[in-house]
Order: structure tokens, then C-alpha cells, then sequence
């Protein structure tokens, strides 16, 4: 049985006081929600004060993205350390629009989960087609390319804590979402390549979270599928009403 996990990835949003306030009415409304792991992800510098105000508790902090290496001449990034020191315990790798506004490949998303697996932090990898894609029949090929492309020369004992999130580009911030129906295919599909190349219990065992356009209005429909097991949510978990609402509609 597979834990169901909701994730808030708030992007370039919140500044240290706003997210603060953020969390802090999260906390009030979540308090009575045993049964799904509950994580935000907020901008860098809100990582720290974010952290503290969550302490132990049950919702936990992950960040949207770090570096391959440990530390050295990186401007502008930050390492697993630094990010595990200041209490993060989860950590988004391969966001699409990383990929698209950033120039990451499958291979920096490789290097980025052996460091972040190299650490105790879980990394939630990001895979997922454009709409062209889409359209042109190539869904499968893609998503095969970026969950092999991320997880290549890594044996499935060390894959076993990675996260996965189906995130198709064209339904992220669009308010286009896949239909539930479509979104369980790409996850089966998903399944059944990691049950050929990895094996059965991998397979069976790892969390795939969908992503884009979730709102409390279609979370319990997606979240219903046999083959979803969490969400990654962007725009509605800005809103505390709205993300509280999703996480509830799991529970
Ligand atoms: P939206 O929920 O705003 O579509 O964003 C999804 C996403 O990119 C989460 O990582």
C-alpha cells in the first residue's frame, strides 16, 4: 500500500514573512490529517524561516532544486548539505520549466539525484511531455526518456525512496488538466517500465505523484486512480484554503 503524498511546489513565490504566514495557517488546517505526507517546497530564501515554524511536525519541507556537487565555485546554487542542514528533508529535480527556461538535461538530472541520494534527502524527480509532444504521439518516448535518463546506473535498492511526479507540460498553470483517465495511463505506463527494467518490487513500491492544474475541484477524481499516488501542486498551493482542500480531499 502506497502513502499518498501532496506536495506544494510554490515556485518563485512567497517572500520569507509571506510564507511564514503561509505555513502557519497550513498547520491550523491540517492539523487532523494523519494519512498523507504533506510537504512544501518554497523559494530558497524562505527554506530557513519555513523550517523553523514547521519544526517536527508532520508537514515537511522540501526545496524546488539544487546542485550536483557538494560545494566550489557554483554561483547562484546551492548543495544537498546546505539544504539538509537547514531542514529540508525533500528536494524537486527536473521541473520541466528547470528544463525549459534553465537548459537541464536528463544527465545534470541524473548527477542532481545521485548527490541528493548520496545525502538523506528525498528527491522527487519530474518527468513529463510538452504538448507537441503529446500530439504528436510521442507521450510514452519522452517519459521513458526522462525516467530512464534520470535514474541511469542507479540499481533499484537505491531508488527505492525517490519520488516520481507525472507533470505533462501543457497542463501546468494552464488550467488544462488531464483527465484522470489519462494521466492513470501515463502512470501505468510509468509502472510497467520500471516493473521491465527495475523489477517487480520497485515498481510496485514507489510513489507517483501527478502534476499540473490540480485543485481542490479535480484532486479527489485524479487522486482516486489506482496508479496516482499523490499530487505536485503549483498554482493552488499559493492558496492555503485551496491546498488544505486538496490535501483533505486525499484523506
Ligand atoms: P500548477 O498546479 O500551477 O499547474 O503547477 C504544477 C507544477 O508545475 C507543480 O510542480
Amino acid at each position: 500500500m502506497r502513502r499518498a503524498i501532496i506536495a506544494g511546489n510554490w515556485k518563485m513565490n512567497k517572500t520569507g514573512p509571506e510564507a511564514v504566514q503561509l505555513v502557519k495557517e497550513l498547520l491550523n488546517r491540517v492539523s487532523d490529517v494523519r494519512d498523507v505526507d504533506i510537504i512544501v517546497c518554497p523559494p530558497f530564501t524562505a527554506l530557513e524561516s519555513v523550517a523553523w515554524v514547521l519544526g517536527e511536525g508532520s508537514v515537511k519541507i522540501g526545496a524546488q532544486d539544487m546542485h550536483w556537487a557538494e560545494q566550489g565555485a557554483y554561483t547562484g546554487e546551492v548543495s544537498a548539505k546546505m539544504l539538509l542542514t537547514i531542514g529540508c528533508r525533500y528536494v524537486i529535480l527536473g521541473h520541466s520549466e528547470r528544463r525549459a527556461y534553465f537548459g537541464e538535461s536528463n544527465s545534470d538530472v541524473n548527477k542532481k539525484l545521485k548527490a541528493a541520494l548520496a545525502t538523506s534527502l528525498i528527491p522527487i524527480v519530474c518527468v513529463g511531455e510538452k504538448l507537441e509532444e503529446r500530439e504528436g504521439g510521442q507521450t510514452e518516448v519522452v517519459v521513458q526518456d526522462h525516467v530512464l535518463g534520470a535514474f541511469e546506473g542507479f540499481s533499484a535498492s537505491e531508488l527505492k525512496r525517490v519520488i516520481l511526479a507525472y507533470e505533462p507540460v501543457w497542463a501546468i498553470g494552464t488550467g488544462k488538466t488531464a483527465t484522470s483517465e489519462q494521466a492513470n495511463e501515463v502512470h501505468a505506463f510509468i509502472r510497467d517500465l520500471l516493473k521491465s527494467k527495475l523489477g517487480r518490487s520497485l515498481a510496485q513500491d514507489i510513489r507517483i505523484q501527478y502534476g499540473g492544474s490540480v485543485k481542490p475541484e479535480n484532486a479527489a477524481s485524479l487522486l482516486s486512480q489506482p496508479e496516482i499516488d499523490g499530487a505536485l501542486v503549483g498554482g493552488a498551493s499559493l492558496d492555503v484554503e485551496s491546498f488544505a482542500r486538496i490535501i483533505k480531499a486525499v484523506s
